[in-house]
């Protein structure tokens, strides 16, 4: 495979393209797409990695660095401990640090000859996945109900372009490079806002394929990556033209944030538990299993068990400085954000709307976006955190992608 090395750029892995319900035939690199020109694509994707260079005022770990699980039991109690000086204790300062990472990256656009609107939408994934969580590479059982739930597969047949990356610490991010200890909001809120500027000024580097310069940019995120999305537009109101927040809500008194979340997680040290993640630090940690990241993420009887299988054997560990290190929602917020602004989550998120998002979303969502035009909250039925892998994931693909359409995105 040809890996084309650029001055600041290293596109890798080649070329995928696939149809809307990919199986392993049809998935397929370039060279083999001109071997076999019957196949009806719908999408092309590039795998990317990115240098990237941030500034960003880091908080540093407090506690020693864990040795085992029970040093892991000893910060869930005190990050979540109700004296504030006990819970500081993992967190007591700051340092300005400069340092570059590489993020890596997947750029998919519709094929040739399909529909193209121009438009990315920059995904930020949330914790316990990676950025296969907007596109699913399912086993071989569950391989023809892909198109139930990728998310890029949905928006690429209807024009847009998605550019989704690994968070930093995550897979193809930097994460053997970089400490568990050291990962956290602020540099991944530094990251985001980087690539966001990456993207809108587009080129062959960042969105390869012909793609050339976005008309406009979105950001969408799940989660800790919507919490990353709303700061960025809070901090840079003019950095993207709309914003779409999934499995989110601002109101913190109406979630289960903080203690609930942080043992709910039942985290153990990752590289004790799975070879795959030997060379990890100890600062990175993974659920126990997938019947305690069902409690976060899945919502009885609106998935499919084999999905809850599939997603907690492809889990991806997380940075504990990411569970411990937060901002205000109120803080800062994006009132004078001018693009569109939704809000969608399954009824029944557990973290963001301590069960039920019924009068959650819109408050104080619509305050906080006073300036977006418009600003929507949707209560998506049916589903939990986890949006995309609910039986009725599709509809919430076509709630957003309606949404944007709707708003000249
Ligand atoms: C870190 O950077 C921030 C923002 O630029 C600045 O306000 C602060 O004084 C710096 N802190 C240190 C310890 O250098
Ligand atoms: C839940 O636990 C059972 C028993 O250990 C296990 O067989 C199953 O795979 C787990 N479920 C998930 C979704 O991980
Ligand atoms: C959060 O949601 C609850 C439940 O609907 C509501 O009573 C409360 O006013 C909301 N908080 C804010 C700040 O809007």
């Amino acid at each position: 495979m040809k890996n084309l090395l650029q001055p600041m750029f290293l596109l890798v892995a080649g070329v995928y393209i696939t149809t809307a319900a990919p199986t392993p035939d049809n998935v397929e690199s370039l060279l083999q797409r001109s071997a076999n020109p019957r196949a009806s694509q719908t999408k092309i994707c590039q795998d990317l990695k990115i240098p990237l260079t941030v500034t960003s005022t880091n908080y540093v770990f407090g506690l020693p660095h864990f040795n085992n699980d029970l040093d892991v039991a000893n910060w869930v109690v005190t990050a979540t401990n109700r004296n504030p000086s006990i819970k500081k204790t993992v967190t007591p300062g700051t340092k300005n640090i400069t340092a570059t990472y590489t993020i890596g990256a997947r750029f998919c656009q519709p094929a040739p000859g399909k529909k193209s609107n121009k438009v990315v939408l920059l995904a930020t994934h949330g914790i316990g996945f990676d950025k296969s969580y907007w596109d699913p590479n399912l086993p071989a059982e569950l391989k023809s109900e892909t198109d139930k739930y990728s998310f890029v597969d949905h928006a690429v047949s209807r024009g847009y372009a998605v550019f989704s990356y690994d968070r930093l610490g995550v897979v193809s991010s930097s994460s053997r490079q970089t400490s568990g200890y050291t990962v956290q909001i602020n540099n991944q809120l530094e990251i985001v806002k980087k690539l966001a500027k990456l993207v809108k000024a587009g080129g062959e580097n960042i969105l390869p394929g012909k793609f050339g310069n976005p008309k406009k940019t979105v950001l969408v995120g799940h989660s800790f990556g919507s919490a990353l999305s709303y700061f960025a537009v809070s901090d840079e109101p003019d950095l993207v033209d709309g914003v779409v927040l999934t499995g989110f809500s601002t109101n913190i008194s109406a979630s289960n944030q903080g203690t609930a979340l942080v043992a709910g997680f039942v985290p153990r040290i990752a590289n004790l538990m799975e070879k795959k993640w030997n060379g990890l630090d100890s600062g990175y940690l993974a659920t126990v299993d997938g019947n305690s990241s069902a409690v976060i993420f899945f919502q009885q009887p609106d998935y499919d068990p084999a999905i809850a299988e599939f997603a907690a054997a492809n889990q991806a560990p997380f940075a504990v400085m990411e569970l411990s290190t937060g901002r205000e929602f109120s803080f800062n917020p994006p009132v004078t954000f001018k693009g569109a602004a939704l809000i969608i989550s399954g009824k029944y998120d557990w973290p963001f709307c301590a069960g039920d998002c019924d009068d959650v979303l819109a408050n104080p969502g619509a305050q906080y976006f006073a300036g977006a035009r418009p600003f929507k909250a949707i209560v998506y039925p049916k589903a939990g955190h986890g949006l995309n892998f609910h039986l009725n994931a599709k509809g919430s693909f076509k709630a957003i992608t309606d949404f944007l359409y709707e708003n000249g995105l």
